[in-house]
């Protein structure tokens, strides 16, 4: 199969992660015999120093052209420091979610056997968890009006929603857990905020369509607390856009390493696969940042976008193997050598 994919390394530690991907990939495409045909394309921090535009028209065009996108990460902290800046590389990733229509964001949280005792959850708490957020990427208060008055002292996020974006993003929750354990939690704050309200009775309103599933409706503050209590007790969850930011974070915890946890966002054009962490600008050039997240998008991406999913079964094997062999970065290490971020990816290369 001919596969056009869109490389975007973007800032920080993204350029070191996404090479390992790429090694991968290209292993899996020998090993399978596909033809991967990478374009790369300015992003970020990087995107503004190159023409002042953190998600350049450029880029946009290769994207759209592309059967999918990998990205790596976006951030910089000159701009971070700094909060008189006009352009911010984080807008770049906003622009790209919401020009590709990017509205649905599926960030599954999964335990790895070999290393339940790398969380700080116990052990007894944390195995066996297999849940999947499916967090509205295009909306709420990322996107509402937002602004300053009153000479600057005054400032103001808009959270807005309407029920068309709610109905698409539930669909696919539902659809999810039709192929999982028919359960599903729709998360909110529906006792405070009317866009929650909307969520709650759009939500209970297609519980008819499905009624094999049976839907919880919870508020994100207990979420937030049973979520590292009794992680198993989830499976497939819905929420709106920063509810479902802060909450996987939270949930990465469970696996052990935010270093771990894959993504793809998936809308109307093409689809796009990146890990959840962030730029992790500390640790940039350095070779130490864990790639398995990319690698694991990449997975991600043969499964979803390009219906392989012999191939993503070969790449969560071989991680599997690393794991189990302890070719790890430092973040997984403990008092083990840590490999390098690069020699993880020639690991997992060569073993394909
Ligand atoms: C994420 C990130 C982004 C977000 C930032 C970098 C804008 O934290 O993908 O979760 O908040 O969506
Ligand atoms: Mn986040």
């Amino acid at each position: 199969m001919k596969l056009n994919i869109a490389l975007l390394a973007g800032d920080g530690i993204g350029p070191e992660v996404i090479a390992q991907a790429v090694k991968v990939c290209d292993a899996i495409a020998t090993k399978f015999n596909h033809e991967i045909n990478w374009t790369p394309a300015l992003t970020g921090a990087a995107a503004i120093d190159a023409c002042g535009e953190p998600y350049p028209d450029e880029t946009h065009e290769i994207c759209l052209k592309a059967d999918a996108v990998l990205f790596g990460s976006i951030g910089h902290p000159k701009y971070d420091n700094d909060p008189s800046a006009k352009v911010r590389p984080e807008q770049g990733l906003l622009k790209m979610r919401k020009k590709l229509g990017l509205f649905a964001n599926i960030r599954p949280t999964f335990t790895f056997p070999s290393l339940i005792d790398n969380s700080p959850l116990k052990r007894e708490r944390i195995e066996g968890t297999d849940l999947v957020f499916l967090r509205e990427l295009t909306g709420g208060i990322y996107f509402g009006e937002k602004g300053r008055k009153d000479d600057g002292e005054t400032a103001f996020d808009t959270c807005t929603y309407t029920r068309a974006e709610v109905i698409r993003l539930a669909k696919k929750g539902f659809e999810l857990a039709m192929t999982r354990s028919k359960k599903l939690c729709c998360v909110d704050k529906a006792n405070v905020l009317e866009t929650s309200r909307l969520w709650r009775e759009t939500v209970q309103a297609m519980e008819k369509d499905y009624p094999e599933v049976t839907v919880s409706y919870e508020f994100v503050d207990a979420v937030a607390m049973r979520l590292v209590q009794w992680p198993n007790s989830y499976d497939v969850l819905i929420t709106e856009n920063l509810f479902g930011d802060i909450l996987t974070d939270e949930a990465s915890v469970i696996s052990g390493s935010m270093g771990l946890m894959p993504s793809a966002s998936v809308g109307e054009k093409t689809s796009l696969y990146e890990p959840i962490h962030g730029s992790y600008p500390q640790a940039t050039g350095l070779d130490i940042a864990n790639p398995l997240a990319t690698v694991l998008s990449a997975a991600m991406m043969f499964e979803d976008a390009f219906g392989l999913a012999e191939e993503a079964a070969a790449i969560r094997n071989v991680v599997n193997k690393s794991l189990e062999n302890g070719i790890v970065t430092e973040d997984l290490s403990g008092k083990n050598k840590a490999y390098k971020t690069s020699e993880v990816g020639n690991w997992l290369a060569e073993n394909l």
